[in-house]
């Protein structure tokens, strides 16, 4: 028995299409009786259904859709919800393509994810890039400085674009932030990928809509318990135009959104509604458990906690493992609780990131200390400084326009004859995912040697055409 079906339309007609008596003649081809052809094929898609013909009548005759989205932006507080089966990767296409026209600037993080920058590209933006504040004591990134968006805002963009909280759950002064941009009447887009749990529980950070953004993308999957790939666009009408917006968002969407995730997103917002806070006490509870006992067995401080950063500028929920101040690599304890069955969400050298989310048990909790305090002990060694990660440090050098080199004729020069060239690639140690060169950009000696030794610890390095990183690919 589903207890949040009564007041999550989406789920309800989920379930209702599985309870009822059905021989459809439409899409999907399954038709949920692929276990007759094959059990592994039937275990993977006898249990989807569409949104259209599925959810709703094929003419979305019900406006479940639509009802269920009304639900969202009542509980975020939003003009404008959309669901999207795209992750935060389609909804942050969906808003960028709905800002300007081609030649029209905006203010971007450099910590901005890659999915931020395909936008652009599609969109023809040219970004004024704003890089982070770098935090001296643990070499974490702490925001975008209001120096930094004045700097950016006398260029006059035409909206300013923010990924918050970033990867290693910091965040910015955005009230201060939000008030620069509004004061010139520009809207503030928040990509919030990762603070989908934000805002209903006092010891949480504010979502960032509570804060004044003008919109906000978040990933149900990612610190919410959705379906892979759920998404969520909120927006607000005063500063974007949500017709644009509109048609953006199903210009790029597809047109079979899956059910599941769809439906999963509902659920989501009525869990939130009906338990958010409650879970959400039992995360910060656990989390703050599972730190005390791991921080006791060693004498510096090992983690990223919220007095490290001024107020409300720390996600309490996010677990960062600072393991050079144990001389240890992070890539090495990721391989051995790895052979533990434990996985983490993102591992390098210095930093190991755990994803906790409302679904966690003290037992797993538990589970991960227990895995994590023998390893951490067997290879404590001197403490290293903290380096600052490549992808916060890099300053861009801009060759020609990222849509330019996008579409630019290329060729591959083998690394030593890389330095001065322009990148067509976007080259990303990942996670997290963050550019340390972007199309158009000068691939410098500082990136080159950066990348390599990011490499040779053992950081995955991605989106490179040669992820050995013997070749680059340049403009030709
Ligand atoms: C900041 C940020 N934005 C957007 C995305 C893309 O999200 P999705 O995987 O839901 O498409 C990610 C993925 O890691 C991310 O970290």
């Amino acid at each position: 028995m589903s207890g949040l079906r009564d007041i999550a339309p989406l789920l309800d007609a989920y379930l209702s299409y599985f309870e009822s008596q059905r021989t459809p003649f439409t899409i999907p081809g399954h038709k949920q009786k692929a276990a007759r052809l094959d059990s592994g094929l039937g275990a993977l898609v006898d249990g989807d259904t569409p949104l259209y013909g599925g959810l709703d009548e094929i003419k979305l005759t019900n406006q479940t859709l639509k009802k269920a989205e009304h639900l969202a932006a009542d509980f975020w507080g939003a003009d404008y919800a959309r669901f999207s089966t795209g992750g935060s990767t389609h909804a942050n296409q969906a808003i960028v393509l709905a800002l300007g026209s081609p030649g029209d600037k905006v203010a971007v993080a450099r910590t901005a994810h890659r999915s931020i920058l395909s936008a652009l590209v599609l969109a023809g933006l040219e970004p004024v890039w704003m890089s982070p504040e770098i935090d001296v004591a643990t070499g974490v990134p702490t925001g975008i400085a209001i120096s930094e968006i004045t700097r950016a805002l006398k260029e006059n963009p035409i909206a300013v674009l923010l990924t918050e909280p970033g990867y290693l759950g910091t965040i910015s002064d955005l009230p201060a932030l939000i008030a620069a941009s509004h004061a010139q009447s520009v809207p503030v887009i928040i990509d919030a990928a990762w603070g989908g749990h934000f805002g209903f529980h006092p010891d949480l950070p504010h979502h960032v809509l509570q804060l004044g953004a003008d919109a906000l993308i978040t990933s149900v999957h990612k610190a919410l318990p959705g379906y892979s790939a759920s998404a969520l666009l909120l927006a607000q009408g005063k500063y974007l135009d949500l017709d644009r917006i509109e048609q953006s968002f199903e210009t790029t969407h597809t047109t079979s959104p899956a059910g599941a995730p769809l439906a999963s997103i509902d659920a989501v917002r009525a869990l939130l509604q009906v338990q958010g806070r409650e879970l959400s006490a039992e995360l910060l509870r656990n989390v703050a458990q599972f730190k005390a006992t791991v921080q006791s067995e060693f004498e510096m401080p090992i983690f990223l906690y919220a007095q490290d950063f001024p107020e409300g500028r720390f996600d309490p929920a996010k677990i960062v493992l600072r393991v050079q101040q144990l001389g240890a690599s992070g890539v090495e304890i990721e391989r051995e609780l790895q052979s533990a069955g434990i996985r983490v969400e993102m591992a390098d050298r210095d930093t190991i990131v755990f994803l906790a989310t409302l679904v966690d048990t003290p037992d797993d909790f538990r589970a991960l200390s227990d895995a994590l305090i023998p390893i951490l002990k067997e290879r404590q060694g001197p403490r290293r400084e903290s380096a600052t990660a490549l992808s916060w440090s890099v300053i861009p050098e801009r060759g020609i326009s990222m849509r330019d080199a996008y579409f630019a004729k290329t060729e591959m020069v083998a690394a030593d004859t890389a330095a001065g060239r322009i990148s067509a690639d976007l080259i990303a140690p990942y996670p997290p995912g963050v550019a340390v060169v972007a199309p158009g950009e000068i691939l410098t000696a500082q990136i080159l040697n950066g990348l390599k030794s990011s490499k040779d610890a053992g950081v995955r390095i991605a989106y490179a055409t040669d992820p050995t990183l013997t070749s680059y690919r340049v403009v030709r």
